[in-house]
This record gives C-alpha cells, structure tokens and sequence, in this order.
C-alpha cells in the first residue's frame, strides 16, 4: 500500500488504515473467501495519538509492506549485517532493546498489532536505533512471500499466543510446516529462539522442532536452555514470574 499523504482525511490516517490490511484475501476457485486459520486476533484496542503519529511520521523510514518478491536487505538496511526476525513482538520493548544493544544486527518485527507497531516505532525513534524495521502484516504471508531463503541468522519468537483450549491448538503459530518454512529462511547455522510461560505450549515446541532433522537442539539436557542474558526481561514475562509463572526457552540451530 503506497503512503500518499494528500489523500488522507484528517479523521483516517495511513495508521488506521493499516489495521485492515494484516493479510493477503484469499478466494476459493468459485470466488468464496477463503477462511484461514489465524494465530492471532485483530483486537480493536485503540490506536493512542502517540502511536499513530510515530507510525505516519516515520513509516517512511521503519515500515516495510508486504509484497511478492523476495526483499533485499542490503538495499533495506543499506550494509550486509546479519539479520535477525522477530515474529509477533507485542509492544515492541524487547526487540527495540536488542537492536539497540547489537548495532552489528539488522533486526526485523513483525506484529499484526497496530497499537505495538506503533509504540515499537516510538520506542526506536527515541532511542535513536536505525537497524531495526517492522512490518505489520500476518508473519505467516510475509515468510511464504518476502523472505528469501538461507537470508537469516536467526528467530525470535517470545510468548507466542498459547491458545490454552484444546480445541484451539491448531491456531498455535508453531507446527511443523512453519517450522520447515523457518530453517528454509535460515542460514547454516542459523538459530530458532522461542520462550513461552506456558507449559503445555514449551512441550508442543519442544516435540515440533525435535521432529526438524535440519535442526539442532543447544540444549545440554537435550529439551530446554536457561534464560540467556541476551533476552532483555519484558513487562510481559516480570508479571509472569510475580505471579509465580515458569518460562520455558527453545534454542535450536541450523546443521
Ligand atoms: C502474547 S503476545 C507476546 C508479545 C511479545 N512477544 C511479548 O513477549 O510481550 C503474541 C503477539 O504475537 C502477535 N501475532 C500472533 N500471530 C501473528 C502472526 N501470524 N503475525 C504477526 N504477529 C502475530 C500477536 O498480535 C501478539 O501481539
């Protein structure tokens, strides 16, 4: 979608128009809309001021969009560094902290959510990061059509939706091919990071990504890590542990 300012209203920005453009319509042979099954909610929580203004002022230089052909990130981040793609980053606090504290990292969010892409673009903007972009479209479409294969150097994927009920567990993001379609992203070597402070969640993980024979488990114990420093803390997971939750860290990498 392109961004042409003139022909925003003052009351719909190109912000509030990005809430409707997550994903890519799809139809049947016979015209119907294709239903898909979501790992995500579009929750109409409001867009605050703040967060709309930070996206209309600096989509420009942080916002990628969708499209079919695989990106370039050299041209994107303007040098060869290792790229590091965080899917669904919630509000933005971890992964702005990361590409804060790795300037030789070129980081990459994605986050259907208008309000965190928003706070994330704030964050970024006044902590002065420029190795960082986001993009806010369903991660599923933009790993099909966008990210190019052996491009990344790792995953990041913290406190993914759980989807507690049973009956929901075939919306969870981690399942097999998702997983294939991740090491195909990865470069040799490359890494999968994934933390959850569910458990039955961490169990799913662990059983999805031991099936990947491409894959290689860090772990000494052979199922989970300790929480490694480089994951800065979140508000998320500091409530967790005041509410007595555990967390569970995957860290596998690419033969
Ligand atoms: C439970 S939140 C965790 C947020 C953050 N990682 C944290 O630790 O605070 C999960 C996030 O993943 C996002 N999400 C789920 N499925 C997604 C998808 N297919 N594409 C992009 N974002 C997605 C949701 O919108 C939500 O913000």
């Amino acid at each position: 979608m392109s961004f042409n300012k003139q022909e925003l209203t003052q009351t719909t920005t190109f912000a509030d128009q990005k809430r409707k453009t997550v994903e890519i319509a799809e139809f049947t042979e016979d015209g119907r809309y294709k239903r898909k099954i979501r790992s995500f909610v579009l929750r109409t929580g409001r867009l605050s001021e703040f967060q709309k203004n930070a996206m209309n002022q600096h989509w420009h230089f942080y916002g990628l969009e969708h499209q079919i052909q695989p990106f370039n990130f050299q041209t994107i981040y303007g040098n060869d560094n290792p790229v590091i793609l965080e899917i669904g980053f919630g509000m933005g606090h971890s992964l702005v902290e990361m590409a804060h504290q790795n300037p030789h990292f070129n980081y990459l969010g994605i986050e259907v959510h208008t309000p965190g892409v928003g706070a994330c673009i704030a964050n970024a903007v006044e902590k002065e990061v420029k190795n960082l972009r986001v993009i806010c479209h369903d991660a599923t479409e933009i790993l099909r059509d966008c990210i190019p294969d052996n491009s990344l150097t790792g995953l990041q994927l913290f406190f993914p939706d759980p989807w507690h009920k049973a009956k929901h567990h075939k919306r969870r993001i981690v399942q097999t091919p998702f997983v294939a379609k991740i090491s195909q992203k990865l470069v040799q070597g490359g890494f999968i990071h994934m933390a959850t402070d569910w458990e039955n969640y961490a169990e799913h993980m662990l059983d999805i990504l031991r099936q990947a024979n491409e894959l290689e488990n860090t772990s000494i114990t052979n199922d989970y890590i300790p929480r490694p420093e480089s994951r800065p803390l979140t508000k998320f997971e500091q409530r967790g542990h005041r509410l007595g939750h555990g967390v569970w860290d995957l860290y596998f990498t690419k033969k």
